[in-house]
């Protein structure tokens, strides 16, 4: 098994080191090859993926990617931005299932901004559609307004769009995540302004015939942000297209109190994926060995799970990130008053520690 790296930019680096250390701590051994990527890339080959980088990702079995981003790149021209790589890994690599899982664990339910009986045992799987909707629809540009109340005036412009096939192989997985769950879907969505939507809706309830035993609802995008944070134990599986997913996800995550604990897939067809911390590259902790590095540690046993067919390891790596948790381990991001506060590196040894034992 081929396992691409791609630590990326900012803390991507450190975080990744210590999610390779876990990998080569499991007995099976993984072909391992690094590549640069992002700003990282762009220094390298003038470009924030590569040609070798994405030859690369294509040819492996999984990829570990750290973060991409650092400000200052945000001079550059669009296609040249250090978040046009993993833009461009979801598009050529056809990665269109997005799986964000959203955990509160017990020892932190505290670092949420709600009250601890919120939050307290939250378990949410957010499936996120990835490769289509206004992130890649085409017509997008820039042009003088060809029409409407502001005739000639520059302006911008992107497509929603979404076809039936594309809504549902997204409808499965969603589906399918839900039957080794609770069996509660919602889908969510803006039937009531947008088309897309309203095809979005008509499939995802097409699909349901096929899953008689998941309960599936149907909720407004913005009466669901109000549910995430009113009452977020209410949702068991959530699935939504690309834009609301990209901002559902980053509030859903907050109801953790700690980004740093969140992993993701982004599959394809095939299982083949991308595994990746759900947080950004926050160059103003780089380099400085105090960033969380479990969120990629945890990705590195979605990997595991999701494209290396190997769960028995992966719930041996989420064993040992639980039992180092309730040892009282914790970055500054999760610090509370008498815990054992750790840096990246003593992070990764406590959980290869807890892997041993
Ligand atoms: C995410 C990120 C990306 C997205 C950015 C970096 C392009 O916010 O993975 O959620 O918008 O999808
Ligand atoms: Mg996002």
């Amino acid at each position: 098994m081929k396992v691409a790296v791609l630590p990326g930019d900012g803390i991507g680096p450190e975080i990744v080191t210590e999610a390779v250390k876990i990998l080569n701590a499991l007995e099976e051994r993984f072909e391992i090859e690094q590549a640069p990527i992002g700003g990282a890339g762009y220094e390298v080959g003038g470009h924030p993926l590569p040609d070798a980088t994405l030859a690369l990702a294509s040819h492996a079995d999984a990829i570990l990617f750290g973060a991409v981003g650092d400000w200052k790149y945000d001079r550059l021209e669009r296609e040249l931005r250090p978040e046009q790589a993993i833009l461009g890994l979801r598009k050529h690599l056809r990665l269109f299932a997005n799986l964000r899982p959203v955990i509160c664990y017990s020892e932190l339910t505290g670092a949420s901004s709600l009250k601890s009986e919120i939050v307290s045992g939250l378990d949410i799987l957010i499936v996120r559609e990835l490769s289509g909707d206004i992130y890649f629809g085409q017509p997008r540009g820039l042009r003088d307004a060809p029409d409407g109340p502001f005739y000639g005036s520059r302006e911008g412009f992107d497509t929603m769009r979404y076809a039936e096939p594309e809504v549902r192989r997204i409808a499965h997985v969603a589906f399918q995540s839900a039957q080794k769950r609770a069996k509660r879907l919602t889908s969510i969505d803006k039937a009531n302004v947008l088309e897309t939507s309203q095809l979005w809706r008509d499939v995802i309830t097409s699909v349901a015939c096929e899953y008689p035993d998941v309960e599936l609802s149907h909720l407004y995008v913005d009466n669901a942000a109000m549910q995430l944070v009113k009452a977020p134990k209410t949702f068991d599986v959530i699935v939504t297209g690309n834009m609301f997913g990209d901002i559902l996800s980053d509030e859903a995550a907050m109801l953790t109190g700690s980004i740093g604990m969140l992993p993701s897939a982004s599959l394809d067809a095939n299982n083949k994926g991308l595994y990746e911390p759900s947080h950004g590259s926050a160059p103003d902790i780089a380099g400085k060995g105090i960033a969380n590095p479990l969120a990629t540690i945890l990705s590195v046993a979605m990997m595991l799970r999701y494209s290396l067919g190997r769960a028995e390891q992966a719930n041996r790596v989420e064993d040992a990130v639980k039992s180092i948790l309730a040892q009282g381990y914790r970055t500054m991001d999760i610090a509370t008053p008498n815990c054992k506060k750790v840096g990246t590196q003593e992070m990764g040894d406590a959980v290869i520690a807890a892997l041993a034992s």
